[in-house]
């Protein structure tokens, strides 16, 4: 009842209360809690970063370890899962797999479906952090034809995953610490980012109270779209393409002013920073510290760097605010490692997922929380009489 406004793309619709993640767009400030995110990423590790999310507080020794304990003892997937993977074709794409798999596992975990059970919340949210990684490192092994290898007890979490992705049986990997916490770090900053459209997805899903895992398996879709997560994959393509251009950044910037075919700057704007995405910052840093530590030089990023110095002093970005967002400089980082590009969003995901968690378990015990409903203008016919078929 009463008047309903049009407010296209939620621009400037609150659609739920939350004390989880502080945003603020002008200022360039994100912090989990209450904790900058400076501090976090330098300081913490993914795991603390994701029992903050969802507790509330940062662990204390033993809650920590206790967290990491369950999470361990839940890595594996069971056996079946592998058929899925064997059901999909060869170049499906990773994130494709990851969100049927997901879904999937409410076929596996029957007594994941009632979302008011506290224990079973407690142990969907287990089972998601501990195999996430694995389904993501078999998604990966299904689509260069290597044999699926399973998690190690004695690994913490990004090496665990990292062996699981990069290793063979004739062959362990060789963990680098450099890229093990690099990885950590990138996972820390992606954990969580307010009402995006996957955690907003998330939350619409769960509001009409379906599983965990059906919620999450759709925010996992929601991210793979190029204007969302899936930039990453889009900006390592550009770079790409413009090197195969002869690295020529003015006529591709030239195209995007003239939105020739719909081409945007990729890795550039965000719907809620005004300033600068406060991850991109560190994200820069860290591109550089950790090409170097790998001793991997990557013309890409000369190319990259190029493209943010024309555009931070271009009068079509300067005026629309578009500063360089998480994506612009993950996708060199993670090609340094050696994931291929298709690989990208889903490291996307495994960092985004305490975030759609916390947020699904907020909104769950929210009282008085109710289904969520948008509204609409209507915009077609008023009335019409029926016509039968013969007389149209
Ligand atoms: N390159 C060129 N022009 C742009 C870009 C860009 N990356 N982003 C926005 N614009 C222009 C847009 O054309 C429009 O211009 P005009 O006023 O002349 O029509 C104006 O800026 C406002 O754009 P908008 O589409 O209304 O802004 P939005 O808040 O709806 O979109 C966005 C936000 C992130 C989808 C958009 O900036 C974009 O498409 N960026 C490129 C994709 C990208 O990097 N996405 C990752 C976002 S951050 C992490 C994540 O969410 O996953």
């Amino acid at each position: 009842t009463g008047l309903v406004t049009l407010d296209s793309g939620y621009g400037n619709t609150a659609a739920y209360k939350s004390a989880i993640t502080y945003l603020d767009g002008e200022q360039g400030i994100l912090r989990y809690r209450g904790y900058p995110i400076e501090q976090l990423a330098e300081r913490s590790t993914f795991l603390e970063v994701a029992y903050l999310l969802i507790n509330g507080e940062l662990p204390k020794v033993d809650e920590l370890s206790t967290f990491k304990n369950e999470i361990t003892q839940h890595t594996l997937v069971h056996e079946d899962v592998k058929n899925f993977f064997r059901g999909f074709p060869r170049d499906a794409h990773p994130m494709a797999m990851l969100s049927s798999v997901v879904s999937a596992l409410s076929t596996f975990y029957q007594d994941s479906h009632n979302p008011f059970d506290e224990q079973q919340r407690h142990l969907s949210t287990i089972r998601l952090l501990a195999k996430l990684p694995t389904i993501a490192a078999y998604a990966y092994k299904k689509s260069i034809g290597h044999p699926f290898v399973y998690p190690r007890n004695d690994l913490g979490y990004v090496e665990n995953f990292l062996r699981m992705t990069f290793s063979v049986p004739a062959q362990e990997y060789d963990l680098d610490p450099v890229v093990v916490s690099a990885l950590d770090k990138l996972l820390i900053l992606h954990a969580d980012h307010e009402q995006n459209c996957s955690t907003s997805t998330v939350r619409l899903v769960g509001s009409s109270q379906a599983n965990m895992f059906a919620s999450i398996s759709a925010g996992i879709s929601a991210l793979w779209g190029p204007l969302h997560g899936g930039a990453n994959q889009s900006v390592l393509e550009m770079l790409e393409g413009i090197q195969a251009n002869g690295g020529d950044v003015d006529s591709f910037i030239r195209k995007v002013k003239n939105k020739e075919d719909g081409v945007r700057l990729m890795g550039f704007g965000h719907r809620v920073y005004k300033s600068f995405d406060p991850r991109a910052k560190i994200i820069k840093a860290a591109a550089h510290d950790v090409l170097s530590a790998l001793g991997k030089s990557d013309e890409l990023l000369d190319i990259a760097l190029k493209l943010e110095e024309h555009a931070l002093s271009d009068e079509y970005f300067v005026s629309r605010n578009l500063y360089p967002n998480v994506d612009f400089y993950t996708g060199l980082i993670y090609r340094a490692m050696g994931f291929p590009t298709e690989m990208f969003t889903v490291l996307f995901a495994l960092g985004r997922l305490p975030g759609w968690i916390a947020q699904w378990h907020e909104m769950i015990k929210e009282p008085g929380s109710r289904i969520g409903r948008p509204r609409q203008i209507y915009t077609g016919e008023v009335l019409r009489d029926f016509v039968p078929v013969e007389a149209r």
